[in-house]
């Protein structure tokens, strides 16, 4: 972890003020431009690469060969083809609300060769196509942010619970609301994107909801939840059914192939965001190098 991350760190440590969240200003993602820089972000040797397999692998930990899983605001589904990639046997649904998103992510399963993904246009506030006690897991990342309020997140968490078998699997990760803006800022500039894609990524940690508020909805669930964060704040926050299934080594070798692909830079924030969970007290479920 570099200095002025830790020295952040430690001022988020301090601070007693928090901010108030502040909605995204396009909930639903369909301005075009929005998407393309998102979507860009996501592409092999993007600057979000290192996190979808990061994600991806503590997302393995939680399925079964053989389970059909239903990825909430799938987005350009980047991060769900890194996750369809690792788990072959496995039966993925894509939803999101955005047609704009739908398209792009049509592309992004066509270019990376994944067949075991549906997608499907939706609001994850009421699945409306999915039915009762239908899904051995759901998923959600990055995505509950975009959510207008905690009604809609907590009916979000009703519908997760209606279309789960009972005692099936669940995987929610987000950014958890920093306390301080100026934290939100330099995270944001820290990636030297595009002026769209900082803007977007400010945003988007200015929706992030407090941790108490998530772990208020996600107790609605009824089940008992594991929740990890990255250590002294929670830039990033994991809420996960206690399940955990060894990484077999089919799939660990095509996460270490996936690891050997992503490029030097990638590479070293894939081990920053592990180390990071790790001394939240969350690890890996497997090394990759
Ligand atoms: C930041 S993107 C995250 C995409 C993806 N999960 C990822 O990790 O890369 C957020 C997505 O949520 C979608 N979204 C926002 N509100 C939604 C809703 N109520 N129902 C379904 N999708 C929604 C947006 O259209 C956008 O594609």
């Amino acid at each position: 972890m570099s200095i002025p991350v830790l020295i952040h760190l430690l001022r988020e440590r301090l601070s007693w003020r928090e901010q108030p969240r502040v909605p995204e200003p396009n909930l639903v993602m369909e301005d075009a431009a929005q998407a393309a820089s998102f979507s860009e972000a996501g592409e092999d040797g993007g600057v979000l690469a290192f996190l979808h397999l990061y994600n991806a692998l503590q997302i393995t930990s939680v399925l079964h060969p053989g389970d059909r899983v239903l990825d909430l605001a799938c987005g350009p589904a980047h991060q769900l083809a890194q996750i369809a990639r690792l788990n072959p046997a496995v039966q993925f649904v894509g939803l999101d609300a955005s047609p704009t998103m739908l398209a792009c992510a049509q592309r992004t399963l066509a270019r990376a060769h994944v067949g075991n993904v549906e997608l499907v246009q939706g609001d994850m506030v009421r699945l409306l196509d999915q039915a009762d006690a239908s899904m051995d897991c759901v998923i959600c990342t990055m995505s509950l942010h975009h959510l207008p309020d905690q009604t809609a997140l907590c009916a979000t968490m009703r519908e997760v619970r209606r279309v789960l078998k009972p005692q099936a699997r669940f995987y929610f990760t987000d950014f958890g609301r920093l306390k301080r803006i100026a934290t939100q800022r330099f995270f944001a500039d820290d990636l030297r994107q595009s002026a769209q894609f900082t803007e977007d990524y400010f945003n988007s940690l200015r929706a992030a909801f407090s941790v108490a508020d998530l772990s208020a909805a996600v107790a609605l669930l009824g089940q008992d939840v594991q929740r990890h964060m990255t250590a002294l704040a929670p830039f990033m926050v994991v809420f996960r059914s206690a399940f955990q299934r060894p990484i077999d080594l089919p799939t660990l070798q095509r996460a270490r192939q996936a690891f050997a692909k992503l490029p030097a830079t990638q590479q070293d924030n894939f081990r920053s965001m592990a180390q990071w969970f790790r001394t939240g007290g969350y690890a890996l479920p497997c090394k990759l190098d």
